[in-house]
């Protein structure tokens, strides 16, 4: 999409008009520019009881020089940037061909910035489409033109409205680039093609920059984790390290880091077959960390950051890591194997350890991590584990705010104790059957590295999002159709920038 912040003049092809429910009459200025007969059909599906502003509640209006769509707000009163998102995601899903690639969106009395900026990043979010690999015929008439919105607001809104717009196209690109990683098949998304993207990225941009550490270095590094999961695939692991204004380095900054699984077939504990092909989607903690970068970069984020992207393909072969085997990680800790399918959480431990070589104000991880947080939470929210109340609490709110649900979940001593049980080496990368997403959590505990040394040094403030069922599969997320959601980039966004 295209857009552009204008006064209330002209209309395009198309008007939208969201207006709020009790409005019996045409708002002032909201007929501007239209036709006599658009204006008698507006003026009177609005004093009709077919139109009564309702949220949820569309109706498209046609004549010859110029269509209009009502969209109801609900009451103005009870207004929320979370439910006008929606509005907006789903008044450009209701559109079709009839109505052109020429919007005016037009926000009259009763619109605040912060609402008109919402419904405007709901429209953006959801105009999104995986079509790269569908055959266009000749005789197509899909129209794959992008569509140029103008909204349009009173004239004291419009500097304010051309900030907020420009900030919200910036996230919703790198959403949109999350969205592609996430639905990129895994022949074509490899861990070295997940790097290659982020230098290409990069390159030229004098604030980001993009390191990878190759198989050699994995190896030079004892980067365990990296190396056993991924050593079963002919495409090999990576570690690629992404850092934003390097210059503004002032003390401890945010960081994060992604579980980039490009294929889980769960290894040599190989998966049912039902269903396999979704576990392409299990890069997708990496794939936030790709569009958040991109986002921060497109907000114009001026603080110093960094990010950690953990990629691997789990593959089964006479190379693999086998149930049993113990393995070194980056942090000197040894793991026993009981699952090779338990693969995110061995990734995540050579990347939170990593983290801790940055001077990390805080970690936050993201991973399509267990079977068992979908169970718990449906495709509704994230689970969210903390080791600090302050940072569970502004991630919890970020998200929120972002129509991107955390959920609190409890970081229990027992499942620690179960997870440091092994006979035989540190760590064991599996827990019982129940709480699975808790033991999978209280695993990635033991690998949050400490600021300082001795024995009372503390460890460094750290969240784990597990977006197991919120990167893919959700049926009540207006803002994406399918695939891939590009969950929690606005999260990061707000909590590492600001709202
Ligand atoms: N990537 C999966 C988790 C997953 C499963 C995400 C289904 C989304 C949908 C992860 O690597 C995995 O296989 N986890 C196992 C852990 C178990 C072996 C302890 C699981 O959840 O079954
Ligand atoms: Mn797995
Ligand atoms: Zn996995």
């Amino acid at each position: 999409m295209e857009h552009q912040v204008g006064p209330i003049d002209t209309v395009e092809q198309t008007l939208i008009l969201p207006l709020f429910e009790g409005v019996d009459k045409a708002p002032n200025r909201s007929l501007t520019g239209l036709g006599r007969a658009g204006q008698s059909q507006v003026r009177s599906a609005i004093a009709s009881d077919d139109f009564d502003g309702k949220s949820g509640k569309m109706i498209s209006l046609w004549n010859d020089d110029c269509k209009v769509v009502l969209v109801g707000m609900g009451k103005s009163s009870d207004m929320k940037s979370n439910s006008t998102r929606d509005a907006g995601a789903n008044a450009l899903a209701a559109l079709n061909k009839s109505h052109g690639k020429a919007l005016t969106v037009r926000f009259t009395s009763g619109w605040k910035v912060s609402m008109m900026t919402a419904f405007a990043e709901g429209m953006m979010l959801r105009d999104y489409k995986f079509d790269k690999y569908l055959s266009k015929d000749d005789d197509d008439d899909d129209d794959d033109t992008p569509y140029t919105v103008t909204f349009q607001s009173s004239n004291r809104h419009l500097d304010n409205l051309t900030a907020g717009c420009a900030r919200v196209s910036s996230m919703a690109t790198g959403v949109h680039i999350a969205r592609d990683l996430g639905n990129e098949p895994a022949n074509k998304l490899t861990p070295m093609e997940y790097a290659s993207r982020a230098r290409a990225f990069a390159k030229g941009k004098g604030n980001l920059s993009v390191t990878v550490l190759e198989w050699d270095e994995l190896l030079e590094n004892k980067m365990g984790g990296l190396i056993n999961v991924g050593k079963g695939s002919e495409h090999p692991p990576c570690m690629v390290i992404w850092e934003l204004n390097a210059k503004a380095k002032d003390g401890p900054c945010p960081i994060v880091v992604g579980k980039g699984i490009t294929f889980d077939t769960g290894g040599i504990s190989l998966k049912p077959g039902a269903g396999m092909d979704e576990m392409k989607f299990d890069m997708h903690g990496s794939a936030t960390v790709f569009g958040l970068m991109v986002a921060l970069h497109g907000v114009g984020h001026k603080g110093h950051m960094m990010a950690i992207s953990c990629m691997a393909e789990n593959s089964p072969s006479s190379t693999a890591y086998r149930p049993g085997d113990v393995i070194p990680t980056y942090s000197g800790k040894t793991v026993e194997v009981l699952n090779t399918d338990a693969e995110g959480r061995l990734v995540l431990a050579d990347g939170l350890w990593k983290a801790g070589e940055y001077n990390p104000e805080y970690i936050i991880d993201l991973a399509t991590l267990t079977g068992a947080c979908v169970i718990a939470l449906g495709h509704e929210a994230s689970g969210l584990w903390s080791n600090d109340d302050d940072l569970l609490e502004n991630l919890r709110k970020a998200a929120a705010d972002s129509g991107e649900l955390a959920w609190p979940m409890p970081l229990l001593p027992a499942f620690e104790k179960q997870m440091t049980g092994s006979k035989i080496a540190d760590v064991k990368n599996l827990g019982d059957r129940y709480g699975g997403s808790n033991s999978a959590a209280a695993f990635l505990k033991q690998f949050v590295p400490k600021n300082g040394d001795g024995d009372d040094a503390k460890q460094y403030p750290w969240a784990h999002l597990d977006i197991a069922g919120t990167a893919w599969g959700t049926s009540t997320n207006a803002m994406v159709a399918h695939g891939a959601t590009g969950v929690h980039v606005r999260t990061l966004v707000r909590l590492i920038n600001g709202a």
